[in-house]
């Protein structure tokens, strides 16, 4: 609990592409705050300065213009420096942190999807924010997902969000296997039905840290 001096609680919000995540940040963020709890909201890849500057390196230009292992390795540096600058200082001050992405993409999209394996990039963040995992990575998941963000963003799809189904497959399958080989801090949830319904079934999920 924050409210008597202790460390702050770090969530990430994860996801596939178009599952509703960036409504879902906000939503989840009015009812804990709602709950007196004092929260920051914050993204990735960016969240800080240098962060952002990393973001556009990631996302802009040709999806060739970085391999596979200086891309992982891209998304661990903005991500030490957003933990350095924004999430640390915030959670040691007793502030709840919530994320629209963290270190679980890292592991679903360059480890699962992208062929570097889990391990190999858990370790490369290890390194990059040490302790500081998130306390709970809640996972919206929606079937349909990856069809309604081609719709969203059309031919804007960014560099990693452009790439093929079979990549977005992966992503899905990899965020799967986290939560099966982390069942306490890694949760899945159904963003199926109304964006309230999706909100309370967050909460659920964060139930016992509240
Ligand atoms: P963003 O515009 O934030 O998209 P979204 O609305 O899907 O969150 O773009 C982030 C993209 O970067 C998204 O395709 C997921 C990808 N990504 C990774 O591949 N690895 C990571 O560690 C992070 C944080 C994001």
């Amino acid at each position: 609990m924050t409210t008597h001096g202790g460390r702050g609680q770090f969530i990430a919000l994860e996801g596939g592409e178009g599952v509703g995540k960036s409504t879902q940040l906000v939503a989840l963020a009015r009812v804990l705050r709602d709950r007196g709890l004092d929260v920051v909201t914050t993204r990735e890849p960016g969240g800080s300065d240098g962060a952002e500057r990393i973001r556009d390196l990631l996302l802009n230009g040709p999806d060739e213009r970085w391999g596979a292992e200086a891309e992982a390795l891209l998304f661990a540096a903005a991500r030490a420096d957003h933990v350095d600058k924004v999430i640390r200082p915030a959670l040691l001050a007793g502030r709840w942190v919530i994320s629209d992405r963290f270190v679980d993409s890292s592991l679903a999209y360059q480890g699962g999807a992208g062929g570097l394996g889990i391990e190999a990039v858990r370790d490369i963040n290890g390194i990059a924010i040490g302790e500081w995992f998130p306390d709970r990575t809640l996972v919206l998941t929606l079937p349909e997902g990856g069809e309604r963000a081609r719709k969203r963003d059309g031919e804007g799809a960014d560099r990693i969000g452009g790439r093929a189904s079979g990549y977005h497959e992966a992503v899905a399958a990899a965020f799967r296997t986290l939560s099966e080989a982390e069942p306490e801090r890694v949760r899945l949830v159904d963003a199926s039905g109304s964006p309230e319904e999706v909100t309370q079934r967050l909460l659920d999920q964060l139930a016992d840290l509240l």
